[in-house]
């Protein structure tokens, strides 16, 4: 039998305890051994729950008991998982974890610990919530050279565009309904500024591409600023708007950002809806291949904690490689170098007059104009380096008939 300790009884440990106790057979008969949930630690107390009886506040109970060889975080944030997901490797227990900002933030030293005390630390939740991606990105195609990564990486978001397109409802509205459901953290801002799906695509390109990846250095931007006349202008272009994740190998470095952008209604990942995520990758040898799922959600996220869960106990005495090149840091190259083609809303006193400018500044390019905003257009920018498409921006600010830009959103290639 090995011991198995949660730590933090939220969402996702609620879960862990859930699917372990339904699916002790199959996961007895999979690990070879009985996996068996020892204790739970939680600053709170949760009477009536059977979990009660195992509750503890005391870490080193959990640390002091030798049947515990499993521990799983599950309590968000950087401290004091980090301390304590440490201490449990150092002392020889495995971890597992969903913790994303703590995997992007020290998952390398935490490896390193692992791999020096024959234990494993692993994450597969911490990305794509059920949906498998850690393993097929670093055993399946482990032959491949990755050129390219890009998804939706986080179900908040998704939900509440896909609410706000399809229903019409406004965005306080169904970022309730989010968290009502379990989706969104218990603090929304790293999902809706895009913090979450950042640090997922550190992960997704440190693995990738074999190098560490500060997340700091990745140009993030939310879904704060997206309205309905932004989803209107989608609408009227045959597309949708997504927060995508992407990244990829440059001669500059690793080019990475997040971002809304607008998805054409043909793409795959327009059919990606509500709290569902997708993942795109492109091997040099195997093409595309696109993996989807739950990427949030209660019993998705412990369906894949537990599994890492098994993969632990399969492998006790060894430390489970999953490739990731812990010495050295990749270089992250800078946001104005990168490409890219956009919509730019241009609020305006004078249409004719700001069409003009427009024409002055940026050539002949796309405009599209929205019967039921007559103070506004939007044009398409040809593909540009976003350093000069700032340039031309703030030219164009300036410029006569033109009040202001209202939104820039970005177009996938
Ligand atoms: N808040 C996250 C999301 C949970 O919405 O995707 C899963 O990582």
């Amino acid at each position: 039998m090995t011991g198995v300790a949660i730590l933090g009884f939220g969402t996702v440990g609620s879960g862990v305890y859930d699917v372990i106790n339904t699916n002790c057979g199959v996961l007895k008969s999979k690990a070879g051994e009985e996996i068996k949930v020892k204790k739970v630690l939680d600053l709170r107390d949760f009477p009536g729950n059977p979990v009660e009886e195992i509750l503890t506040k005391d870490y080193e109970e959990i640390l002091n008991d030798p049947e515990i060889g499993v521990v799983v975080e599950v309590m968000g944030g950087v401290e004091p998982s980090f301390t304590f997901s440490k201490r449990a490797l150092s002392m020889g227990k495995s971890v597992v974890t969903s913790n994303k900002e703590l995997v992007a933030k020290h998952g390398a030293e935490l490896m390193t610990l692992a791999k020096n005390h024959s234990v494993s630390y692993l994450f597969e939740a911490s990305v794509g919530g059920g949906i498998p991606i850690i393993r097929p990105l670093c055993v399946s195609l482990t032959a491949d050279k990755i050129l390219e990564i890009s998804g939706i990486l986080n179900g908040t978001t998704n939900y509440i565009l896909t609410k706000m397109t399809e229903e019409g409802k406004g965005f306080k509205e169904v970022l309730k309904e989010a968290q009502q459901l379990g989706y969104a953290e218990a603090n929304p801002t790293a999902d809706i500024d895009g913090h979450d799906a950042c640090r997922k695509i550190a992960i997704l390109s440190s693995l990738a591409f074999g190098e560490t990846v500060d997340c700091e250095n990745i140009y993030t931007e939310g879904i704060g600023r997206i309205t309905y006349t932004d989803i209107e202008y989608a609408n009227k272009l045959n597309c949708l708007i997504k927060l995508i994740g992407s990244s990829k190998k440059t001669v500059d470095g690793i080019s990475a950002k997040v971002s809304p952008f607008l998805v054409s209604k043909d793409h795959p990942l327009a059919a990606v809806n509500g709290v569902y995520n997708a993942i795109f990758v492109k091997g040099n040898m195997s093409g595309n291949t696109m993996y989807y799922g739950s990427g949030a959600g209660k019993l998705p996220t412990a369906s894949a904690v537990v599994a890492d869960i098994v993969d632990a106990v399969r492998h006790k005495g060894l430390s489970v490689n999953i490739g990731w090149n812990c010495d050295s840091q990749a270089r992250v190259a800078e946001i104005k170098d990168s490409e890219v083609k956009a919509m730019l809303r241009i609020g305006s006193d004078n249409l004719e007059e700001a069409k003009k400018s427009i024409n002055e500044v940026c050539g002949n390019v796309q405009i599209v104009d929205l019967d039921i905003e007559d103070d506004e257009f939007a044009i398409i920018t040809n593909k540009e380096t976003e350093g000069s498409m700032n340039l031309k921006s703030e030219k164009i600010k300036t410029m006569g008939g033109i009040k202001e830009i209202r939104n820039l959103i970005r177009m996938e290639a």
